[in-house]
């Protein structure tokens, strides 16, 4: 049987499935291993089930010259230096399609408790300050009829799209690959990047991490947001700057941030982005349900599986590793 590493302890069924063609090397601390530990769980194995926080990189290939396949338990494969992997051969996977709702559902509970301030609210109920009501308590932001800027309209942009409608809101979307028949379908209108800032008044990101998208939102493009401005990022950490974004929520530049992800991550608690009450920090956990992880958890053992029998699998992210497979190109979130 061929030997795999699966860098932590994801749910059963993914293990489980792995477990019926190879033999499976767990790391089971809560932590992920450090790059030594890494290094030596991946020692002679033939396939890795990796997470967004093994960095994986042609160092780490060179050392591993069996490894064939690096299946991410994501669908976001920022962590893997993928042209090292094609240039030696190594097939890479991600798990696109089955976290797009969950993943949606969730920049939309981030949006609405950064809004409607359900956060703070929460905050001062245990607190003991709550005395009255107070027709100037906790006043947040309207959604109904509110405009929307999506930034990346892939799968996930376009399921968030999709549940603006409800609030009958106005839909502008920005992505470097336009779809038009897409973006009609979902009343989204697109827009260069710098007029969705202007005019939304909340800013969802759904963009791949890629050389691109690193700081696409920094402080010129702050600026051009609207003072009551909420931002959402549910997409990676270093798409905004974080230093910008502190001044800009500490001097009122924007009204306010929720963030799944952040840059650095963790942060630190004695972070500045945490002691600013307009900013909504939770731990990079839009994914995070029972039923999506399973669904993760299967697809990234069904690509590795696939792989090590030297088929095509459903989430290759590399396929000109496969002869005469062309990539294609677009946002894959
Ligand atoms: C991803 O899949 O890229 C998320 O960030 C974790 O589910």
């Amino acid at each position: 049987m061929p030997l795999v590493a699966v860098t932590r302890v994801i749910p059963e069924a993914g293990l489980t499935l792995l477990r019926t063609e190879a033999e499976v090397r767990l790391w089971e601390e809560e932590l992920p291993p450090s790059p030594v530990q890494l290094a030596a769980l991946l020692r002679g194995c033939d396939g890795a089930l990796t997470l967004l926080t093994d960095a994986i990189t042609g160092e780490v290939l060179d050392r591993e010259p069996r490894l064939r396949v690096v299946s991410n338990f994501a669908v976001g494969h920022d962590n893997v230096d993928v042209p090292a992997a094609t240039a030696r051969g190594v097939v890479v996977c991600n798990t696109p399609g089955v976290l797009t709702e969950t993943t949606a559902d969730f920049a939309w509970a981030l949006l609405m408790a950064a809004a409607r301030r359900v956060v703070e609210g929460a905050d001062y109920v245990r607190a003991g300050k709550w005395r009255t009501w107070g027709p100037m308590l906790l006043r947040g932001r309207d959604l109904t009829g509110a405009t929307l800027g999506i930034v990346g309209f892939g799968r996930i942009g376009r399921e968030v799209a999709k549940r603006a409608r409800g609030f009958e809101m106005t839909v502008l979307a920005y992505d470097e690959h336009e779809d038009e028949p897409a973006a009609r379908e979902l009343g989204a209108t697109y827009v260069p990047l710098d007029d969705l800032l202007r005019q939304a008044d909340f800013v969802t990101l759904h963009v791949a991490l890629t050389p691109e998208t690193e700081q696409l939102i920094g402080a010129r493009e702050l600026e051009l947001m609207k003072p009551e401005a909420i931002l959402v990022n549910a997409a990676r950490g270093p798409v905004v700057d974080t230093d910008a974004l502190v001044a800009a929520l500490r001097d009122g530049t924007i009204g306010g941030a929720a963030l799944d992800v952040t840059d650095p991550e963790p942060l630190s608690a004695d972070h500045p982005l945490l002691a600013l009450p307009n900013a909504l920090v939770v731990p990079h956990m839009a994914s995070a349900t029972v039923a999506t992880r399973d669904r993760m958890a299967v697809l990234a053992a069904e690509n590795l599986l696939a792989a090590l029998r030297g088929e095509r699998p459903a989430g290759i992210v590399n396929p000109e590793v496969l002869a005469d497979k062309p990539t294609e190109p677009g946002n894959d979130r």
